[in-house]
């Protein structure tokens, strides 16, 4: 577990890109085309479609954002984030990059946009089963692309999200969970956060006390986070995982107040490594915690706000002499 900060210096330039890639050779396309059609057929509730030669890529109350290309050569366009906005490019595609019918070279995106692009681009990828392993792998870049569009909003929240995850996984290890739980746990700390998307910057940077309508759009983060998932199949068993990984062990969290056992497991879990990163990470209104001070604060929480069973497997981590 590594928590020394990296520098930040280029990462609100850091590039998200949610394209959808091709290989590009004849019978490719040809199973990509009959996956879209398919994919078309089941979707007529959807709020988007895909179709060729016309790739829409996303659509939301504001924009269609299609990209225009015969040979669907995997040179669309991206989605950039720049200084805590996001952005439209299009990367010189063949017939160009539309939105709403308009050729758009540059564009700024609202934030529900890029959710949305990002949901389409996941939900394209559920259909394509033409090679598991690779679609296995772009869905995960996918997952990691949203949660650097949240981490893009909040700076001091760098790297949070693989950290948790690490921990999550780590934490579920020792604690003897079936191996085949561990990846998906992971993913779980991967997106936790993933709600406050939705959350504006300026709730999020505030150094000062949030007021009681701030507080309400912080604590929504988790159920808009289940919504923005729900639509992704594949994703299913995580969003227990993400609802509930600010509830209390005692019953005093939220969005459910579940208590106990009843708390689902993978957020218990979650929650505990959420915690200890939250605790030894610098935040504007105060320095990080050392490990040490940390695990004893874990301790301290067992059976109020952690569960003990996964507090005294973060202790086990922990134990002097143990390597971070
Ligand atoms: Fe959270």
């Amino acid at each position: 577990m590594d928590d020394t900060p990296e520098p930040d210096e280029n990462f609100n330039d850091r590039e998200m890109t949610i394209t959808l890639t091709h290989r590009g050779d004849a019978p490719f396309l040809e199973e990509k085309r009959r996956a879209i059609l398919q994919f078309r057929d089941n979707a007529r509730e959807l709020p988007f479609s895909l179709d060729i030669p016309q790739v829409v890529i996303g659509r939301s109350k504001e924009a269609d954002l299609c990209v225009n290309d015969h040979y669907m050569s995997g040179k669309h366009a991206r989605v950039l984030v720049i200084h805590n906005f996001y952005y439209l490019e299009d990367l010189n595609s063949r017939n160009g990059t539309t939105v709403n019918g308009k050729k758009v070279t540059f564009m700024r995106l609202a934030h529900q946009d890029v959710i949305q692009i990002g949901q389409t681009a996941f939900r394209f990828l559920q259909m394509d089963a033409i090679d598991g392993n690779y679609i296995k792998r772009l869905n995960l870049q996918a997952v990691q692309s949203l949660a650097l569009a949240v981490e893009a909003k909040d700076p001091y929240t760098k790297g949070h999200s693989e950290r948790v995850a690490e921990i999550s996984e780590h934490l579920a290890s020792v604690m003897g969970l079936p191996s085949t739980h561990l990846e998906r746990i992971r993913i779980a700390g991967v997106l936790h956060d993933i709600g406050k998307i939705g959350v504006p910057e300026s709730v999020l940077l505030k150094t000062g006390k949030l007021d009681p309508f701030e507080l309400e759009l912080i604590r929504k983060h988790p159920v808009d986070g289940q919504n923005i998932l729900r639509p992704l199949n594949f994703l299913g068993d995580i969003l227990p995982a993400v609802y509930h990984h600010h509830e209390r062990f005692d019953g005093g969290g939220y969005p459910t107040g579940l208590a106990g056992e009843a708390i689902p497991l993978w957020a218990r879990i979650v929650q505990v490594a959420d915690t200890y990163d939250a605790m030894t990470s610098d935040r504007p209104y105060r320095k990080a915690l050392s490990k040490e001070e940390a695990a004893r604060e874990i301790v301290r929480c067992s059976g109020t706000q952690c569960d003990p069973a996964v507090a005294k497997a973060m202790g086990e981590i922990l134990a002097p002499g143990k390597p971070g």
